[in-house]
């Protein structure tokens, strides 16, 4: 289901330097599998791979069924881990261009075939987005998620008051077209539940933010999407299994090698992408790796790029600018698309090079082509290839990402699973707020 290539990196690290990590490498692997580092208090994201609660998946299924038939919007009000992995795996599994559905009140029996429109709030606080919003949803059947595991963080805190007071205001079954998200026991969604029976989902206390995405934390939204969750879901528990061997790791083989050039002083690694629809799934790398590794001034600083895009912009930094970047491309093998270049009788484009090729053809070119330019250019390069675009590749793809970067904490002597630096804005915003202790 997917591929990691070293080979456009291993030529970058000092001679014997892999094989000399590899007893760290395992010792980092162990503790990951064992539960022995640091911060192995949040390793649910392992467990609930290794027990799955099938019981769990079908409850998630049957209310997203239910939104799907009734709601013309599903709006998930959440921010960092707790939208990025929603918003990564939708993108990434359905289609670029989608009409809306009939609206729900113009169908006498709606089917759980229509795809509501899932849109996020609460990761910002632009008023003007939230106003916009509000106009937008005017006139449409809403259900909101509001998604947070401690229950206090204020950007989706503030947008779900507006788009709560919106839905009392314009529903008399608001209570209904409510679905909590949260810690099982603490913070203020808990408290508002007690005044409202909103259906509840619990995110385990052992699971972070930004390891949450197997959680109902993404599969309720992702399956209002459409996408099917089982395969999603077991898509990574594969790939847990088929991780657990310490040898011929490619998780190790990633973690150890951005390690090394780590170490060799790189600074940035890049997530490059080929495909559109697999641009969020920058947005949710970036979290996993930043908080995970970014601290007590260790760290590769995760971005990520679109290409052919971005090619056209920080393409030129990435060839030719200061030299302490790496590169993880993320491509599918096969991205479903066969489209091929139509001849022209008069070729006055000059294009005819190109008749009859597929733009997947064309578009492996390029990567293969800037993969050349980068690696000579100075950027050690790794890739990752999924089979395809569908929802079990992607579902190990999320496994194969979450277990490097543990083992990458480990090897970097850091807790993984901490963010403590998210702290300092939170501190700073309060104080000039006012808010009361
Ligand atoms: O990774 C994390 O834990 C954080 O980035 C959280 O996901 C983010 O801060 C949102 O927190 P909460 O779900 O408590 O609102």
């Amino acid at each position: 289901m997917l591929h990691l290539d070293t080979q456009h990196a291993q030529p970058f690290l000092a001679g014997g330097a892999l094989d000399a990590l590899q007893p760290r490498l395992k010792d980092a692997h162990t503790q990951v599998l064992q539960g022995t580092g640091a911060g192995s208090e949040f390793l649910g994201w392992r467990d609930l791979l290794l027990d799955p609660n099938d019981a769990l998946l079908e409850d998630i299924e049957a209310t997203a069924a239910e939104i799907r038939q009734k709601a013309d919007v599903l709006v998930c009000i959440g921010i960092g881990g707790s939208y990025l992995g929603a918003k990564a795996v939708i993108d990434a599994l359905t289609p670029y261009l989608q009409t809306p559905p009939t609206p729900a009140a113009e169908t006498e029996t709606p089917s759980a075939d229509r795809t509501p429109e899932v849109l996020f709030a609460g990761h910002h606080m632009s008023g003007a987005y939230v106003r916009e919003l509000l106009q937008y949803l005017e006139g449409k059947s809403v259900y909101l998620n509001v998604i947070s595991k401690s229950g206090t963080t204020l950007e989706p805190a503030l947008s779900f008051r507006f788009l709560r007071q919106w839905l009392e205001a314009t529903f008399d079954d608001a209570d209904d077209r409510i679905i909590i998200t949260t810690d099982p026991t603490s913070g203020a969604l808990n408290e508002l539940r007690k005044a409202h029976p909103y259906k509840k989902y619990e995110i385990p206390r052992n699971v972070g933010g930004r390891f949450s995405v197997l959680t109902p934390v993404g599969l309720l939204p992702i399956a209002v999407a459409g996408v099917d969750i089982r395969s999603l879901f077991y898509g990574a528990v594969e790939q847990c299994k088929a991780l657990e061997p310490a040898a011929e790791n490619p998780a190790l083989a990633y973690a150890g090698i951005r390690y090394l050039l780590h170490e060799q002083d790189y600074a940035v690694d890049t997530l490059a992408v080929f495909e559109p629809r697999l641009n969020s799934i920058g947005g949710w790398w970036q979290q996993l790796f930043g908080e995970s590794e970014g601290k007590e001034g260790k760290g590769l600083f995760p971005a990520s790029v679109q290409y052919s895009t971005d090619l056209h912009s920080l393409g030129q930094y990435v060839q030719d600018g200061q030299r302490f970047l790496l590169e993880t491309f993320l491509l599918v093998a096969d991205d479903g698309g066969d489209l091929r270049v139509p001849d022209s009788d008069e070729n006055l484009d000059g294009l005819n090079y190109l008749s009859g090729k597929t733009m997947q053809e064309i578009n492996r070119k390029a990567y293969e082509g800037t993969r050349k330019a980068h690696v000579e250019g100075g950027v050690p390069v790794m890739t990752v290839t999924l089979d395809a675009v569908a929802a079990a590749p992607l579902g190990a793809a999320l496994y194969f990402f979450e277990h490097a970067v543990a083992v990458s904490g480990y090897l970097l002597e850091v807790n993984p699973f901490n963010q403590p630096g998210v702290e300092a804005y939170k501190k700073e915003m309060f104080s000039l707020l006012g808010k009361p202790s």
